[in-house]
């Protein structure tokens, strides 16, 4: 209401001051209505307005002491006024970047955005979250050489869903006192107690402590840093010594995310892990479409993390196979998709006539082993018409029908439908994604083949039997390969960068689990376990945040960029003709932490080109107007450990990048380019050799493509740059491609109309002619 005493006092001035007793009364008059439109308009808007929460951005920390409250409740006042300004201001991001929330109209919100020192506004949305063989796997053994002091030293810091304080895994046996550094605290709400092992602990939102009750966290935590755990399992299945990458080191804790995550959250996530001082950050969080960079709340705190020196590790997504659904494009963000390891768990389907079936689920139950009647869905329905019985809808099957009987529907997610009518299993299509999830009954998950196999024996029969045995682990000698569901690049706001930018285990990984959560997710399923399989990208991030925290805990004053060069270029080469999508679906390749400790040469990016490339890609976006009027910046130019050039479709092209290396191998050493891979790409190197003399000396060269009209589709060629001293390998992969991207920096000209799609072009409207 302050609203119309406010106005009707400027308004009473203006008039006194202005204008003569005569014209008193008609422009009174006039006033009168003015006023009351006017605050019929501001009653309106205050009450059927919908206020959204959003975030306004507004860069880094400003040089010295400064109030952030006061500061922000300024700029918020110069859209409303004060006392709704103060009423209507959420929070402030002051520890280690500059910004605030509030609930804003969309008006207020336009002009806020119009302001000079605001850089972005942007809607809080919601973001999605997204063992041991696994190490094993890469090399990397339990016994592997360790620089325990420093590793100790090390905190890795999880923006997720909270932790599990009391896991085995999080016990604190052996670990000395926390490190001095640490500038955090212990704030984890109720019925929550640190150790030295979780030295630090905060929860945002509508929780009352960072206990996790979803288990995404606690899982992703105990990949990182989880403690050696004989006898881990799920029932009984994946056994062995459960055990985090690097299991000194200590973890702090930012739950974010409960049900749901939202960018208010993950931003005071990022402001406080910055200033709490952890080394490295992981954060296995996402959104379904990714967003330009300067309105996402990851790559903006990633963004002011570097800037401390700090690297943040993020999950590529679970939007795969589709192009451009990668994550973590920001070239200061280690990218991570997930990959599959030499283990795998199947389980057999034993129809009536013998047939035997292998189907992806994670089937635990100790009682499924007995032949049982199986059913269609469209059999034991008495309400739902044949399409929706078949797909085992929502209240379709007749409980009485379908007790202890395994039923056939033609969608996964029916399982639930299944257990709730009291049937014993379930067989379903695993719609493509060749990944074993835990059900929460047992499943035979098939493909569509075996689906059609089921089918015709189902009709050859009066009486159907089927069994649906536990899973069994077999090895897959393929691996390692990308995972269906891992997202792929390139981005669609950002060209000439190669992302994700590595590979790691993300299928079927055991590790520690809340003992109050469902393992199936399901309120259904109320099995309790201590440790769980789960699948995701989310599960191969905490990998690669691990290796990063290994690496760093042997080479404590490298950069994040040093560290990300030196995993990325240290990676197993991955076949491309074997993964959907080649580097835009693993990136450099497969991690390997343990030669990534030892790289060689590093390819480093300064914090000065990092907010270049930011600041190219702000003013280019638009309405950031503070500082400079322009920023040249390509990221091609970008000293980046991997390398990519967009360009037209049959276009020739001669595209340079300019690197410099670091030599952190041998003081004495000459290493020397080799160009792996395509034929189509004309790839040369000047100068072909580095002599080196000393450790930490630099060399620049440059690295020339060229190619003319190899690329007629929507695709892309690749190759690689390995420079090697016979020590070292030194691997970047180079990739040209074309694409839908409207993002800038397209590295060629488009080619010139020719006769013959002059003459494509008639035809094709000729054809349309008739056709019409
Ligand atoms: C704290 O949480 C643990 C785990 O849920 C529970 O076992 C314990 O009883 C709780 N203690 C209190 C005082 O609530
Ligand atoms: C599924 O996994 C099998 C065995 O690992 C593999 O041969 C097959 O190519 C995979 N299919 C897809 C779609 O990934
Ligand atoms: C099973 O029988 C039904 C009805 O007789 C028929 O429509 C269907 O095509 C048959 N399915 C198979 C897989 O043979
Ligand atoms: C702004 O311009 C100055 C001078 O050209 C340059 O040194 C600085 O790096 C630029 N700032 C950014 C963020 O690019
Ligand atoms: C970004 O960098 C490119 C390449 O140097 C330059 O052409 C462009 O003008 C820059 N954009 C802005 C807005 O500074």
């Amino acid at each position: 209401m302050q609203h119309h005493s406010c106005i009707v006092n400027r308004l009473v001035l203006l008039f006194t001051i202005e204008d003569s007793k005569e014209k008193r009364i008609v422009k009174m008059m006039k006033l009168f209505k003015t006023f009351l439109l006017i605050s019929l308009a501001i009653v309106i808007s205050a009450i059927d307005e919908e206020r959204k929460v959003f975030i306004v951005y507004l860069g880094s920390l400003p040089e010295g002491e400064f109030s952030a409250s006061v500061h922000h409740n300024a700029i918020l006042q110069k859209v409303m006024n004060p006392r709704l300004a103060s009423k209507l201001m959420i929070m402030s991001y002051k520890r280690s970047f500059n910004g605030f929330a509030a609930y804003l109209s969309q008006e207020e919100q336009q002009k806020l955005g119009g302001l000079d020192e605001v850089i972005s506004v942007f809607p809080s949305q919601k973001l999605k979250l997204h063992t041991t063989r696994s190490w094993d796997f890469m090399g990397f053994p339990s016994t592997v050489e360790r620089s325990l002091t420093s590793e100790s030293n090390t905190i890795v810091g999880i923006i997720d869903s909270g932790i599990w304080p009391e896991s085995q895994s999080f016990g604190d046996e052996g670990l000395g006192p926390i490190p001095e550094k640490w500038k955090g605290g212990c704030h984890g709400g109720t019925n929550f107690t640190c150790n030295r092992k979780i030295i630090g602990a905060r929860f945002y939102g509508d929780v009352d402590s960072a206990r996790d009750t979803h288990g995404h966290g606690t899982h992703a935590a105990s990949i990182v840093a989880g403690n050696k755990v004989k006898n881990a399992n799920f029932y009984s299945l994946a056994e062995g010594v459960a055990r985090g990458g690097v299991p000194s080191a200590r973890l702090a804790v930012y739950k974010a995310c409960d049900v749901h995550c939202y960018d208010i959250d993950m931003l005071l996530a990022f402001d406080d892990a910055i200033a709490d001082g952890v080394d490295v950050i992981s954060i296995s969080i996402g959104r379904d479409h990714p967003r330009q960079i300067t309105i996402d709340s990851v790559a903006i705190g990633a963004f002011h993390a570097v800037e401390r020196g700090i690297l943040t590790v993020q999950s590529a997504g679970n939007g795969g196979p589709s192009m451009y659904s990668v994550q973590g494009f920001a070239p200061w963000i280690l990218s991570v998709a997930a990959s599959y390891t030499d283990r795998t768990f199947v389980n057999k389907v034993l129809l009536g006539d013998g047939t035997t079936l292998l189907g992806t689920s994670i089937n635990a139950f100790p009682y499924g082993n007995e032949e049982l009647p199986l059913v269609y869905g469209k059999q034991v329905t008495s309400k739902c018409s044949e399409t929706d019985a078949r797909n085992c809808h929502l209240n379709c099957l007749d409980s009485m029908l379908v007790e202890n009987k395994v039923v056939m529907c033609d969608q996964i997610t029916s399982i639930s439908v299944v257990k709730a009518a009291k049937g014993f299993g379930c067989i379903v299509p695993n719609e493509q994604n060749n990944v074993s999830l835990v059900r929460s009954l047992p499943v035979g998950a098939l493909n569509t083949n075996d689906i059609n196999l089921v089918k015709t024996y189902l009709n050859s029969t009066q009486k159907p039997k089927i069994k649906i045995f536990k899973s069994e682990a077999i090895k897959n000698p393929d691996a390692p390969f990308v995972a269906p569901f891992s997202s792929r690049g390139p981005s669609k706001f950002i060209s000439g960068i190669i992302k994700p930018d590595i590979m790691a285990p993300g299928v079927e990984i055991l590790a520690a689990f809340p003992p109050m959560t469902s393992p199936s997710e399901t309120s259904t399923d109320q099995r309790s376990v201590k440790y769980n399989i789960l699948s995701g990208t989310s599960m191969a991030c905490p990998h690669v945040a691990a290796a990063a925290a290994y690496v760093k805990s042997f080479h404590p004053n490298w950069s994040p960029s040093a560290i990300k060069s030196a995993l990325m270029t240290t990676a197993w080469e991955i076949n491309p003709n074997h993964n959907l999508g080649a580097e835009f679906a693993y990136g450099s390749g497969h991690m390997d932490p343990h030669k990534a400790k030892d790289p060689g040469l590093i390819y480093e990016t300064s914090k000065q080109d990092y907010q270049k490339i930011w600041c190219n890609i702000t003013l280019t976006v638009g309405g950031f107007t503070t500082g400079n009027a322009s920023c040249p910046a390509t990221i091609r130019e970008l000293n980046y450990p991997s390398m990519a050039v967009q360009v037209y479709m049959r276009s020739s092209f001669v595209v340079s990048f300019p690197r410099t290396v670091t030599n952190v191998g041998k003081a004495n050493s000459r290493y020397v380019a080799h160009i792996q891979g395509s034929s189509n790409l004309q790839i040369s190197v000047d100068p072909v050799n580095l002599q080196f003399t000393t450790l930490k000396e630099k060399k620049s060269f440059m690295v020339t493509v060229r190619g003319k009209g190899i690329l007629t589709s929507e695709t892309s060629e690749s190759g690689s740059l390995v420079w090697s001293d016979g020590i070292y390998t030194v691997r970047s992969p180079i990739v040209v491609y074309t694409g839908t991207t409207n993002s800038i920096q397209v590295a060629s000209t488009p080619p010139r109309i020719t006769k013959t799609s002059v003459i494509l072009l008639v035809t094709i409207v000729t054809v349309y002619c008739i056709c019409v």
